[in-house]
């Protein structure tokens, strides 16, 4: 039976992961897929060499211990819902400076909502205040989603806060315990930095016209890829976790938490948001310091109001409506 080589290599992989992990014979699959058992190795080495980790025990055959951990599109598309984040809307690319800037850069051009642009790697990652985003090759999460909701300019942060929330979410889902998030955009696992989010946007005086949510998460690197002086203050799931994770599930699984969330927040406004972000959060009554670009103060925050601001009481009393800067979380006292 004649079959395509790109076919055998689909019917070998769906044939090694039927398996769950048994060790199938070279006879065997060669029988199955009407090709030569040399047919079937080079087959196997081919998908070596493209990342997945196949075990070859002699005489027995193959078994598949470790699928590729790319974010190209054949790798995540199958897995997105139907629904907002359209796998004909995902752009995936090995390198670039920063997905923030093509995503704007594609929404000036008409990229429709959903539009979701990931790199293995960018040169010139950015996160909040001007800081650097560290974002080595194959190892983390980096994303921008195109966005259009009919909104005033003045609430386009709540998305962040929403994104925050989701991409809590989809970890948790994922297995791993402990997940807070901190006002405005930063995700926490034991207190120090597992991702970020980044929010951009264009807008009219009283209409925006698109924003770009940019996540940046720390997957399955070792200490010795953060930069040394973060090294005590980020984590990845790996140094946490012990695991590895797959990026495309990760990924796949926050853009479907992030959906469910994008959609009641379209339908019923900021309030359950800000009621999921409050329990994940834990923040209310905890002390916390607060860096504004003039003025740095201790007080309590006691809860987020109906925008999405923090209001932290200071130590004379009075409350604090904090609507930029950084919040830090001090020990409880
Ligand atoms: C922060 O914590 O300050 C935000 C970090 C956001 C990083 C992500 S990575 C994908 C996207 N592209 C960027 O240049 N930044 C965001």
């Amino acid at each position: 039976m004649l079959r395509s080589s790109s076919g055998s290599r689909e019917a070998i992989l769906t044939r090694l992961r039927a398996g769950n992990g048994e060790l199938l014979s070279g006879t065997t699959l060669a029988r199955e897929l009407g090709i030569s058992r040399m047919a079937v190795w080079k087959r196997i080495e081919a998908l070596r060499r493209e990342g997945y980790g196949i075990e070859a025990v002699r005489r027995k055959g193959y078994r598949l211990v470790a699928e590729v951990d790319a974010l190209t599109p054949d790798c995540v598309t199958p897995l997105l819902p139907d629904g907002l984040f359209r796998p004909d809307l995902y752009r995936f690319y090995g390198k670039t400076g920063s997905t923030n800037d093509l995503a704007v850069q594609l929404a000036r051009g008409g990229a429709g909502e959903g539009t979701v642009v990931v790199a293995d790697r960018q040169t010139q990652g950015r996160g909040r205040l001007g800081r650097v985003w560290s974002s080595p090759p194959g190892i983390n999460l980096y994303f921008s989603l195109v966005l259009r909701p009919p909104l005033e300019p003045r609430f386009a942060a709540q998305l962040t806060l929403l994104a925050g929330l989701a991409l809590g979410e989809a970890i948790t889902l994922a297995g791993v315990s402990g997940i807070t998030i901190k006002w405005p955009n930063d995700l926490l696992l034991g207190g120090r930095k597992l991702g970020g989010i980044l929010t951009e946007m264009d807008a009219e005086p009283d209409r925006v016209r698109f924003v770009v949510v940019g996540v940046g998460v720390n997957v399955n690197g070792d200490e010795k890829s953060f930069p040394a002086e973060l090294r005590d203050q980020a984590v990845s799931l790996l140094t946490v976790d012990g695991r590895r994770f797959q990026r495309a599930t990760l990924l796949a699984s926050f853009l479907k938490v992030f959906e469910k969330w994008y959609h009641c927040y379209r339908q019923e406004g900021f309030a359950p948001v800000r009621q999921g972000w409050l329990a994940m959060a834990r923040i209310q009554g905890r002390r916390v310091e607060v860096n504004l670009l003039r003025e740095r103060f201790i007080g309590r925050a006691l809860d987020m109001d109906g925008d999405g601001f923090l209001l932290v009481e200071r130590e004379d009393g009075v409350v604090s409506r904090v609507v930029a800067g950084d919040v830090t979380l001090l020990e409880p006292k």
